[in-house]
């Protein structure tokens, strides 16, 4: 192959990520449900969460996220061709939220749709805008994971409305042509490698009890923790490895290990399992609890703000959600 053979890759241009004003600590929810902050802390590493207020939703979050990874990255609204929003919590069954938020930024071309993976929603978004940016169909996308949970909880139930929080982040994309060969060390930039799955099997373990075709409600989010435990666990580790071996790399790579922030055991013993040191693994569990979508691209700009991803860095993405839906995907900062 020649030296100058180019191809597109998805370039990450900006992160950004919003949070409801509201923040509930473990200790408040003392107060309406039977827990303790010592046992949240112990079993999940949840410390507190935000809860989105009368006013905001999953579209008001993720346009505020979608602006500040725009700014970020030095663009306008005018510069973006292509929205993927993962949400599972709509705020209506249509039209999209991805739609909604296009509007609510003055965006009036390109194309908006919704990816529907729950937890796994962003690394499944982030795949599916890598593939409409490398075909050369679209030049720049915002790709957000938005969530308002808080709304699908019964929270009455112990079991799962302590684990669950409100958010959204956000991440603009940019197809840039690239040398195929790293020549004279330039190692190729964007998203290296991506790996998804789901089996539909699973369904019973982890979902919402309504829909628009069957009961006509919304819902409440209904749970086997440990079935989830188990097979977040166990399987997650099958696209982890995947990845890595489309990517050409090995754990020992990465710079840094951002999982879905689900629980704080699960992403220990995901690490674990292919020796990543915690010192790699960015945890943001602690302070918005499980926002679904929103979880990554929130921690992502965490990171990226605080200085600790910085351009040139090579980082894993990865997630379970319900369903199941799984994924992984590598990009290189
Ligand atoms: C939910 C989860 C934290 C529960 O932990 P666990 O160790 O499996 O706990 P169990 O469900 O066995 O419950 C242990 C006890 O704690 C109790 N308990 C459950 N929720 C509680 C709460 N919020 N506060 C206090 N006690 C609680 C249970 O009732 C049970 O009591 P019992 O022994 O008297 O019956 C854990 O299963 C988990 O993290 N699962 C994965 C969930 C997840 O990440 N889902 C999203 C994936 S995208």
């Amino acid at each position: 192959m020649s030296g100058d053979t180019k191809r597109l890759r998805a370039v990450v241009k900006g992160v950004g990520s919003a949070l409801p004003n509201r923040c509930v600590t473990n200790k408040e929810l003392e107060e309406t449900v039977d827990t303790s902050d010592e046992w949240i802390v112990q079993r999940t590493g949840i410390r507190q969460r935000y809860i989105a207020g009368e006013g905001e939703t999953t579209s008001t979050l993720g346009i505020r996220a979608a602006q500040a990874a725009l700014d970020r990255a030095g663009l306008t609204p005018d510069d973006i061709d292509l929205i993927v929003c993962a949400t599972s919590t709509p705020d209506y069954t249509f039209p999209s939220t991805a739609t909604m938020i296009q509007a609510g930024l003055g965006c009036t071309h390109g194309v908006a749709f919704d990816v529907q993976a729950v937890c796994a929603g962003f690394v499944f978004a982030v795949s599916t805008a890598e593939k409409f940016l490398v075909s050369g169909s679209h030049k720049r996308a915002l790709v957000i994971g938005a969530e308002t949970f808080s709304r699908i909880l019964d929270w009455q139930d112990r079991t799962t409305c302590v684990l669950f929080g409100d958010g959204a982040g956000a991440m603009v994309l940019e197809a840039e042509e690239q040398s195929v060969a790293a020549a004279g060390g330039n190692l190729p930039r964007g998203v290296l490698a991506t790996c998804l799955r789901s089996d539909g099997r699973h369904r019973a373990k982890l979902y919402v009890d309504g829909g628009p075709s069957t009961t006509k409600t919304v819902g409440f989010l209904r749970m086997e923790g440990k079935e989830v435990f188990r097979f977040a666990v166990g399987q997650v580790t099958d696209v982890m490895a995947e990845t890595f071996a489309s990517a050409g790399i090995t754990a020992e790579d990465l710079d840094w290990f951002v999982p879905h922030q689900a629980n704080r055991r699960i992403i220990d013993a995901s690490a674990q399992k292919f020796g990543i040191p915690t010192e790699k693994v960015v945890l943001t569990v602690q302070d918005h609890g499980n926002t679904s979508a929103a979880s990554i691209p929130l921690a992502l700009s965490v990171a990226c703000g605080d200085g600790r991803i910085k351009p040139g860095d090579l980082v894993m993405i990865e997630a379970i959600g319900g369903g199941f839906t799984w994924g992984a995907a590598v990009l290189r900062w």
